[in-house]
């Protein structure tokens, strides 16, 4: 029985809808009130017992190592003015028994080049993908929920949400057998499919485990939607041969990918915070009329 203790990051993408702050940073850098979006999806990964990260980067992604890298002069200087429990953070950023591996991906060919470009550092392991711009607020993280799904069932799972029917050409969709609460057997994967076209409106978001013959299917895929290889190609070739299940993750999803839901996790992160929470709901009652939580029975 094999259990998943990599994950793959995929963090080279051009970031164009965030354009210009994503100019000189990679949008997988940008915060969630104090922490950058990839170090959420490394913290979720990490909470589900994961020990190698790898970080698929391309132009301008030094940060990201930068990010998980000890800032040595940092921590002197946080030391000498007392600054102990910031330092205490940056230093249990990440459980010391986690390794963190970078991996150039030199063009952006699509997401399905992106995590053929970590075969040599998975090599012949089942793996998880974590998309960073996918940010999901999940009690156990959603990481944690599908590599405890792939200890028992050992096959290929991404994770899926109902979405729209007008949004599917956003999406990978799939077309699924119920199996049981939350799981479903995949037919079908298609990438961004327009509503016509859609044979749901079952959404494929930014978490997968798959198995290590999915690099099989992604050296021989073509280019598909958007003139990109798409790792839906590549499943889609891979659900021939074995099994992918479809899990309906228990958790709230925030699409950082685009500007709204950047800005909807930046509000629910900042109320839920333990510093800023008090206070920030206090500022938008006060200046937005926002009841936020749970409505007064009153
Ligand atoms: C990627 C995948 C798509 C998936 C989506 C989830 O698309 O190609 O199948 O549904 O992530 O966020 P992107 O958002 O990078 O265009």
């Amino acid at each position: 029985m094999k259990r998943v203790t990599k994950a793959v990051f995929p963090a080279a993408g051009l970031g164009t809808r965030f354009l210009p702050a994503t100019k000189a940073n990679p949008k997988e850098m940008l915060p969630i009130v104090d922490k950058p979006l990839i170090q959420y999806a490394a913290e979720e990964a990490a909470a589900a017992g994961i020990t190698d990260l790898i970080f698929i980067i391309g132009r301008s992604k030094r940060s990201i190592a930068d990010h998980f890298d000890k800032a040595y002069e940092l921590e002197v200087e946080l030391e000498t003015k007392g600054k102990l429990r910031v330092l205490e953070e940056l230093r249990g950023m990440l459980p010391i028994n986690v390794n963190c591996i970078y991996i150039r991906q030199a063009e952006a060919l699509g997401l399905g080049h992106a995590v053929l470009c970590a075969q040599p550092a998975v090599n012949d392991e089942p793996f998880a993908v974590l998309l960073a711009d996918d940010l999901i607020d999940g009690k156990p993280g959603v990481t944690k929920q599908m590599c405890d799904l792939y200890s028992y069932y050992q096959c290929s799972l991404v994770g899926v949400q109902n979405v729209d029917p007008s949004e599917t050409a956003s999406y990978g969709i799939v077309a699924a057998e119920r199996m049981a609460d939350r799981l479903s057997r995949v037919t079908q994967i298609v990438e961004k499919p327009k509503p016509a076209d859609a044979p749901s409106n079952l959404a494929v978001v930014g978490r997968y485990v798959l198995t290590p013959r999915i690099f099989h299917h992604l050296r021989h895929i073509e280019r598909g939607a958007g003139g990109e290889l798409q790792l839906t190609d590549g499943i889609a070739a891979l659900l021939k041969e074995q099994q992918v299940l479809a899990y309906e993750f228990d958790g709230k999803r925030y699409d950082c990918g685009s500007k709204l839901g950047y800005l909807e996790a930046t509000v629910e992160y900042a109320l839920a915070h333990p510093e800023v929470g008090a206070e920030f709901k206090a500022y938008l009652q006060k200046n937005y009329c926002v009841a936020s939580g749970t409505p007064d029975p009153a």
